[in-house]
């Protein structure tokens, strides 16, 4: 993925540094650990990379709103967001089994330091779960992203490669959304503000501003877009080869982000908007 690197605890700091003294107020985490295995072990490690990076980010760079993705396909052996039966090789993830550790992972981060945890596995129920779970253990003031209508998309191309987190069978269609259906995604968050999420997401973004447009127009509810890895490379990719303004896209097509109803743009071009912003 162009411009976007895995990064050691000691790099993220940096990284996060130079963001925050650009005017970035948050980072969203993942990891990818050294090892992968069926209970996704590494996701709720207390020592786990993410836990140890929040740990580092709240100590040097306490101001910077941290954000953890909450998932577990980077830990799983098999890349699913989700437990899946030992012999089972049709993508179908366990549903109800998956919400335990989902709120193990969320609870990891939030004792680490965490401000806000951000569940992107899209299982039913895990709002819930999660926000009983950091309830019954004290944090009730942390609040949930939720990833509340995340589509099955082919534009997370880029990040699976970059994060190591690609499906080794099946596809993401029994969990993630259909592109064609609107409705549901209505549903969907519907679903999540029900169960107690805080903020709601849109995800990828350019391709479904409608759904943006829709979700910010019927709950009016803090509204986050997730400008995603293919749109990102799409345009890195052209800028490239000088067949388009990068700077001029980007700042365009975020500013379509906005005005169909974002809060709140998560984007790979945090650091050089802000620059440009500036
Ligand atoms: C994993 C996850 C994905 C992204 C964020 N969290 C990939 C996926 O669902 O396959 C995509 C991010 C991007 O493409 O930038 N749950
Ligand atoms: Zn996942």
């Amino acid at each position: 993925m162009p411009g976007v690197f895995q990064l050691s605890p000691d790099e993220l700091v940096l990284e996060a540094l130079q963001a925050y003294e650009l005017g970035v107020p948050a980072v969203l985490l993942f990891g990818i650990p050294e090892r992968k295995d069926d209970k996704a072990s590494g996701a709720y490690a207390k020592n786990g990379l993410v836990q140890q990076s929040v740990r580092r980010l709240k100590k040097e760079i306490p101001d910077l709103l941290v954000i953890t993705d909450v998932c577990l396909c980077e830990y799983m052996i098999h890349g699913h967001c989700g437990r899946i039966q030992a012999s089972d090789r049709s993508g179908r993830v366990l549903n109800d089994a998956t919400l335990e550790l989902l709120a193990r992972t969320a609870l990891s981060h939030v004792e680490a330091g965490a401000d806000l945890v951000a569940p992107s596995d899209m299982m039913d129920g895990r709002v819930r779960a999660i926000r009983e779970h950091l309830d019954r253990h004290g944090f009730s003031e942390t609040p949930i992203m939720s990833y509340a209508a995340k589509f099955a998309s082919a534009f997370y191309g880029p990040f699976r490669e970059a994060a190591e987190s690609a499906p080794r069978f099946g596809d993401r269609r029994s969990y993630q959304m259909d592109p064609a259906n609107a409705e549901e995604a209505l549903r969907e968050v519907a679903l999540d503000i029900r169960e107690g999420a805080d903020i709601v997401m849109v995800k990828p973004a350019l391709a479904y501003l409608d759904v943006l447009y829709r979700v910010k127009a019927e709950f009016g509810y803090p509204t986050a877009a997730y400008a995603v890895s293919g749109e990102y490379s799409m345009v890195k990719a052209a800028a490239e080869k000088g067949w388009v303004d990068e700077r001029a896209i980007l700042l365009e097509s975020h500013l379509a982000m906005r005005r169909a109803g974002a809060d709140i743009l998560i984007t790979y071009a945090a650091k050089d908007m802000a620059r440009w912003l500036k």
